[in-house]
């Protein structure tokens, strides 16, 4: 069989591959895209609000999270990564008492480089919000309100979170 005979057919099934799916993710209005293989960073912290009912992760990328262990991050380094995962909550359905993830409200992001977010105290913010990672905000001014929210804790480099306690 010629060779172009048996290609054609692989590069149609390499198309349709789940794996592509991926990056159909649109980018944020501020042109940030998905950071990839986030699902597998370490964990950081997490957190409740009790006044919208979500429960938090918060994770970092190996940058991240190496210098969160060094005790480097005022200022984070430039490729460090912060990430949140937000469900609204949910009770288990054999221990009521317990609140656990339900739907998941939105994912959002820090990215740290001091000279391309310059304009954005050095991180760059973005946000998806539901399982169809829908980016938030109109336009890239989005991004102010994310950088006014944070700056209460100005003096910490714009970040809230700090690592759980744990024997390390
Ligand atoms: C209403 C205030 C508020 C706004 C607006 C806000 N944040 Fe936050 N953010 C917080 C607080 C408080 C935390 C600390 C932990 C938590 O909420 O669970 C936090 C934590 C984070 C974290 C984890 C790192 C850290 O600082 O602790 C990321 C990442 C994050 N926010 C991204 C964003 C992005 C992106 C936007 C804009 C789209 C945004 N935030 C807008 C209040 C806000």
């Amino acid at each position: 069989m010629p060779i172009k005979l048996i290609l054609v057919p692989l590069l149609l099934i390499a198309l349709a591959c789940p794996v592509h799916a991926e990056s159909i993710v649109p980018p944020a209005p501020n042109g940030i895209t998905l950071p990839g293989g986030y699902q597998n960073w370490r964990l950081i912290s997490s957190s409740y609000r009790e006044d919208n009912k979500t429960l938090r992760v918060i994770l970092g990328n190996d940058q991240a999270v190496e210098a969160a262990l060094r005790g480097q991050t005022n200022p984070w380094p430039d490729g460090a990564i912060l990430g949140k995962l937000v469900w609204k909550e949910a009770r288990h359905p054999q221990w009521p008492a317990a609140l656990i993830p339900g739907e998941l409200s939105h994912v959002e992001f820090m990215i740290r480089d001091q000279e391309k977010y310059a304009d954005t105290v050095g991180w760059g913010f973005a946000r998806w919000l539901g399982m169809d990672l829908k980016p938030y905000g109109a336009d890239a001014d989005f991004a102010r309100e994310c950088v006014a929210c944070h700056t209460p804790v100005k003096d910490n480099d714009y970040v809230f979170t700090k690592f759980s306690t744990l024997p390390r």
